[in-house]
């Protein structure tokens, strides 16, 4: 069989089909010896991620920045943060991984800058109407004294969304900034021409260097509702992917406020913005692209993101909120396949990220103890791991899945950097958990993360054999079963964009068929626990299955397959 085209060697559609894999930089690898990970060591992994089949990868920020939100609050976006490497390393960065086959994508934080930024600090010492105020939402507060906000909107990470404008000497003016997020993340005013033009330029900044697009922070955001309205919250949050009960208590969503459309979120305006941008990225060839973070309440919503002049692709978080849930499931891809459809966009799926609990332990079912059973939180993650990537469209996978790494729920408080935990007492922000850096030797205290065994977040004994070294030599690990279906997935025309049928399934079992003119295949996704015997006209060829539990069984001289309880599949048709 030759080789299939690497997304180098298909330059204008590339993005369609790829599989992208999401580098949370600074807990990948570390190359100083400081215990966070850098820009080096990215490039001395890039062989790993090559082998691993990967079409691209999409790196969270590396900009200028105080890391008070892990790099989300960009001081400067032009300039790289020196604890993770330099400009000179990021051109390296670009032409390996090219060299490779693979391309990258950056992240851009438009809704708001660190309150570093050169900006905000103007903004700091200028005067109300000044130029430099009005790149910001700064407005003067209610009350006779403006003692309160100028509205009641709240922070997604706690507590007020507003903060006082402070003079000279710290005091409080009647001046109030909005900050939809951390206190030192103050918003942009995107009714503001300048930081439009100065968006752009970021932009072409990037992309001349090659940069090959870029994923957009909280892309739902930036435009917020004339007038600034008071929103009426939603006074029962139900809780950020994957942390119920079990997790934490009275946990806020992130975003869930979106849901109840509020007045900063989804605005019709936002679309403006990604029409300028589109045409910024039309501009290079080849043309640049973009995905959005964008935080919906429904598939339809999320299509006008991907219409032919905005962006190209957006997460579709729908199908991550799915959980284990065939019905859920199914609903999701039909709705988002459906609705994509009209727009012309391919689909994208994404399990796992730097904010959610990791799939392996939000899929997980409660053990009689009351804590998630790994185990079969293991046999579930790599399942639907395995049915998604059956499904047509992009496909992101979060670094450290390939190794089935369990969330890290048990982090001691004071090791916890998530900028929600203080704001919320303790009850919210323990999306350290995913952040825990990347295990690649078996050798404490940080499994070869950095040389000097130190690690920004610390890594659990338990995770002793879970390292890239470990899995690399095991045939059954996560690690091999992600090689190989990285492989299959690249070889197979059926898989990738295109189609898919459904086929007629026992309630808990998804079955689909992705047809293509050199074979067809067929995914077969078992959420029950117990085994279930497939058709016999379904074939028996298994290409690839999520765990052990497959069986032919030959019933009067008919091969039939049966899936073990909480398995996927893939056969040839
Ligand atoms: C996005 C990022 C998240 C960050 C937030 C504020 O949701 O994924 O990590 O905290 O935006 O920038």
């Amino acid at each position: 069989m030759t080789n299939p085209p690497s997304a180098l060697q298909r330059p204008q559609d590339w993005w369609r089909d790829a599989v992208i894999y999401q580098v949370y930089p600074r807990s990948f690898a570390d190359s100083g010896g400081d215990g966070l990970g850098d820009i080096p060591g990215l490039i001395s992994r890039l062989d790993y991620l090559a082998n691993l089949g990967v079409d691209a990868v999409w790196i969270s920020p590396f900009y200028s920045s105080p890391l008070h939100d892990g790099g989300y609050d960009v001081a400067d976006y032009r300039s790289i943060d020196a604890r993770l490497g330099s400009m000179d390393d990021v051109d390296s960065l670009v032409a390996e991984a090219h060299a490779r086959g693979m391309r990258v994508i950056m992240d851009i934080v438009p809704n708001h800058t660190s309150s570093e930024h050169a900006w905000f600090q103007e903004a700091l010492n200028s005067e109300p109407g000044s130029q430099a105020w009005d790149r910001y939402m700064i407005r003067e507060g209610k009350g006779t004294d403006r003692e309160e906000p100028p509205n009641n909107w709240r922070s997604v990470f706690h507590g007020r969304g507003w903060s006082h404008m402070r003079d000279a000497d710290g005091e409080p003016t009647g001046y109030w900034y909005l900050h939809l997020f951390d206190t030192t993340q103050p918003d942009l005013n995107w009714e503001n021409p300048e930081v439009h033009a100065e968006f752009r330029d970021i932009l072409r900044f990037w992309f001349d260097r090659g940069i090959d697009g870029f994923r957009i922070d909280v892309s739902h955001g930036l435009v917020k509702e004339e007038g600034l309205p008071d929103f009426d919250h939603p006074e029962q949050f139900s809780g950020l992917p994957g942390f119920d009960e079990e997790h934490v208590a009275n946990h806020e969503n992130m975003f869930d406020a979106d849901k109840a459309h509020a007045p900063y979120w989804d605005q019709d305006g936002v679309h403006d913005i990604y029409r300028e941008w589109r045409a910024v990225a039309d501009e290079y060839d080849p043309p640049r692209i973009f995905c959005g973070e964008t935080w919906v309440p429904n598939p339809e919503r999320l299509a006008r993101y991907q219409r032919p002049d905005e962006l190209h692709t957006s997460f579709n978080f729908s199908y991550l909120d799915a959980g284990w849930d065939a019905d859920a499931m199914r609903t999701s891809i039909d709705d988002t396949i459906r609705n994509h459809a009209t727009v012309g966009a391919p689909p994208t799926w994404v399990l796992s990220n730097h904010d959610v609990v990791r799939h392996r332990t939000r899929l997980a079912p409660l053990a009689t103890d009351g804590t998630a059973d790994l185990g079969r939180g293991l046999d579930r993650a790599r399942a639907a791991t395995l049915f998604t990537l059956a499904l047509p469209g992009s496909m992101y996978i979060y670094q450290g899945e390939e190794l089935g790494l369990p969330e890290v729920s048990d982090l001691a408080d004071d090791a916890r950097q998530d900028p929600a935990w203080p704001r919320s007492g303790g009850t919210d922000g323990k999306r350290d958990g995913c952040r825990v850096p990347i295990p690649w030797t078996p050798e404490l205290p940080s499994f070869g993360f950095s040389s000097s065994g130190a690690a920004w977040l610390p890594m659990p004994a338990y995770w002793s054999g879970l390292s890239v070294a470990d899995e690399s030599e095991d045939p059954q690990s996560t690690l091999e079963f992600y090689r190989s279906a990285l492989r299959i997935r690249r070889e197979l025309d059926a898989l990738g964009e295109g189609s898919l049928q459904w086929e007629d399934s026992p309630e808990g079992v998804l079955a689909i068929r992705r047809l293509s003119d050199t074979g067809n295949v067929l995914a077969v996704l078992n959420t029950t626990d117990s085994p279930v015997r497939l058709p016999s006209s379904w074939g028996s060829d298994v290409l690839l299955a999520s765990g052990p539990e497959i069986a032919l069984l030959d019933d009067d001289g008919v091969e039939m397959l049966v899936v073990g309880g909480e398995t996927a599949v893939w056969v040839r048709r």
